[in-house]
This record gives structure tokens, C-alpha cells and sequence, in this order.
């Protein structure tokens, strides 16, 4: 199927490119990436269940254009120095030149280090994000941060580099298990609790059939939410400040990926939507926020079917002192002192440093105790 397409342009000035957003646009995906191309060839990095779902579908696309792939094993486990040597090496093998272009084709897990890839072979080519997940699409694939993990934390090496253009599918989001689906999701919401309450009022009106495939409303969620992470790239492309709000829920999504061995008992976007309520809830306790706001974020997580308590994480969970402990890996960290994403409200969160630890634990506390 074929439909609207959205742009929203990202105004980087010289690193300026578009994120392209509809149904079909794997179909013309050659059309769309052509201008970009000195010679009629791409090389495209994918995952072994992306691979066979959509790599016939892209080849097809991209018509006369020639495409090499190389198919990495699908998960978190791929993010780290084995499979990215393997996917440079195999560019290198592939000839791909200063000037030729490389394709991310996957979620964020592919996204992060193809873009990685890109910006360190031959000191950068350039790529293209074709995200394939909910979470890819709304989050990972726009803004340039790309890289992968180390034995001391998540994201920990890599560069910042924009992508070229953003093709999002909407129509490939048919293919996600709803799980996949509903974790990226909580980065959709992300966005209505950090600066956008009338997104917020929407996405409680339009969440569940988003979640059930209608694809307008799966549309209006990736451009609102990509148009507003555009927005706050363009002000702050290197986080010194706004961009920070991004993190909303992230320092403790960290912690608790870092104690489920980051496996498939707790996947990254569910950690967003648990940190996001956390968030909220420690707020509540600073005094920042009525408890409406924090009942609010949890309301709208369970009626969509979420995981937003400790309680939802299966398996054992260590103790606040650990959780606080892992925190202390977070890239948030500025002067060994966690910084916060706290909010006044739905749609209005801040960047907070120097949050009283005491309130941090037993905020944890009660949340483990609730288990
Ligand atoms: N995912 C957060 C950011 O791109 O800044």
C-alpha cells in the first residue's frame, strides 16, 4: 500500500537531510535514495529477522540501484565490538568508498551501529536509516547518535553522526510482534510526557488503535513524535541542555536493563515506559508534580496493555542500593552525580542535578516492595 507521505526536515544546516514517513516508502525506496547516490550501488546492513521479512521488499525497491547485505544476528548482544568489526570489515570487503552510501535496515540495534560503522569507515560515508521498528522510527534513527555497547554500560562507545535521510515505513510496523510494538511505544509516549500534553490527551484517545494496526493513527504517532525530536535536535544537536529531555525515564530504564542482563525479560522501550513512570512518581515525591500526574502516565501504560511497575519485570530484581549503583554507569552522569529528567506535570519535564538520593531510594523501594 502506498499513502500520505510526511517529511520533516531536519535543519542541521550542512548535516541537514529528511525524515521521510508513510506507507510504502520500502516500495520507492530507490526513487528516495537516488539523489544521494555518485554510482548506483548501496550496501545495506540488516538482522536476521528483518533479512528475510523485508530484503527481497527493498531490493525490489530500490529498482536498478545494486545492493550488497550483509545480515547480522538479531538482539542487544549484536551492539557490541564482534559485530561491529564484522560489519566494517565486511564494508571494506565491499569496496564501499568515501562517497558511496550505507544502508541501516532494522530497529535500533542495527540503526546504532551501521550509523557507528559509517562515521569510522574511511573517517565517515555516508548512510541511510530505514528503521523497521516502532522504537527505531520514532527515536533511534533520527538525531545521530549512533554507537554500540561496552562491558561497562550501554552506548558507551561511538559518535555522533546524522544520517543522510530517514525512510519510516509505517506499513513494516504490520510485521512486529505486538510486544516490539507496544516497547516502542513507550518512546511515543515519552515524547507527550516530556513537552507535549495535548500529544499526551491523544495518544489516550488514539494509543489502542494505533496499537491494533490502524495505520492513519500509526502515522500521526511517528510524525508527531519524530517532528518534535527534530525540533529539539535542531536546537541542541549535541546535548548541552534541551536535548536531555529526551532521557525522560531513561536513567532508571538503564539501571534495570543493566539488572536484567539486558535480555528479553525487560526489552529498552518497556524500560523507557517503567522509567517514565518512575519518573513521574519521583516527581510526585519531590513535590514537582500532583499525584494526578503520575496515576495518569501509569493509567494510560496499563490500559495499553504495558509493563509500568517493577512488578511487570519477571525474575528476580536487586535491591535499590544495586538499581542506584547501575545508575551510576548512565552517560548522564556529569561530575559523578546522576542527573534527572523530572517533570511540573504531564508535558512539562526539566533537567534536574542534584535530586536528593534518600527520596531516589525510597522511591525504589516501594516500587520493589509493590513486587
Ligand atoms: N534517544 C535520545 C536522543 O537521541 O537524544
Amino acid at each position: 500500500m502506498s499513502g500520505r507521505i510526511d517529511t520533516v526536515h531536519v535543519a542541521l544546516g550542512a548535516r541537514a537531510y529528511d525524515v521521510r514517513i508513510g506507507a510504502g516508502l520500502i516500495q520507492r525506496a530507490g526513487e528516495e535514495i537516488r539523489p544521494l547516490l555518485r554510482r548506483p550501488r548501496v550496501a545495506v546492513i540488516t538482522d536476521e529477522t528483518v533479512g528475510p521479512l523485508h530484503l527481497d521488499a527493498l531490493r525490489a525497491g530500490l529498482g536498478d540501484i545494486a545492493m550488497t547485505a550483509l545480515a547480522l544476528p538479531a538482539g542487544e548482544a549484536t551492539k557490541g565490538w564482534p559485530e561491529f568489526s564484522r560489519a566494517v570489515e565486511w564494508l571494506l570487503s565491499e569496496k564501499v568508498e568515501r562517497k558511496d552510501v550505507v544502508v541501516a535496515f532494522g530497529g535500533g540495534v542495527i540503526g546504532d551501529l551501521v550509523g557507528f560503522a559509517s562515521a569510522v569507515l574511511r573517517r565517515g560515508v555516508r548512510f541511510v536509516q530505514i528503521p523497521t521498528t516502532l522504537l527505531a522510527q520514532v527515536d533511534s534513527s533520527v538525531g545521530g547518535k549512533t554507537g554500540i555497547n561496552s562491558a561497562h554500560g550501554k552506548n558507551l562507545i561511538g559518535a555522533l553522526h546524522q544520517p543522510a535521510l530517514v525512510l519510516a515505513d509505517i506499513e513494516v510496523l504490520g510485521t512486529l510482534a505486538p510486544r516490539d510494538f507496544l516497547a516502542g511505544y513507550g518512546e511515543v509516549v515519552k515524547y507527550g510526557l516530556l513537552g507535549d500534553a495535548a500529544f499526551f490527551d491523544w495518544l489516550e484517545a488514539h494509543g489502542p488503535s494505533a496499537a491494533q494496526g490502524d495505520l492513519a493513527a500509526r502515522q500521526h504517532a511517528v510524525t508527531h513524535s519524530v517532528t518534535m525530536k527534530a525540533r529539539i535536535v535542531e536546537r541542541d544537536e549535541t546535548e548541552e541542555g534541551e536535548r536531555a529531555l529526551l532521557n525522560l525515564g531513561h536513567t532508571f530504564c538503564h539501571a534495570l536493563e543493566a539488572a536484567t542482563g539486558y535480555s528479553d525479560r525487560l526489552l529498552h522501550g518497556e524500560g523507557v515506559a517503567i522509567g517514565c513512570a518512575l519518573a513521574f512518581e519521583l516527581s510526585q515525591r519531590l513535590g514537582l508534580c500532583s499525584q494526578e500526574a503520575p496515576s495518569r502516565v501509569r493509567a494510560h501504560l496499563k490500559a495499553m496493555g504495558m509493563k509500568c511497575d517493577l512488578a511487570d519485570i519477571p525474575g528476580e530484581l536487586p535491591g535499590a542500593e544495586r538499581l542506584i549503583a547501575l545508575m551510576g554507569q548512565d552517560k548522564k552522569v556529569v561530575d559523578g552525580r546522576l542527573r534527572f529528567i523530572l517533570a511540573r506535570g504531564i508535558g512539562e519535564a526539566f533537567v534536574a542535578d542534584g535530586v536528593d538520593m534518600a527520596v531516589v531510594r525510597t522511591v525504589l523501594e516501594e516500587a520493589l516492595a509493590g513486587r
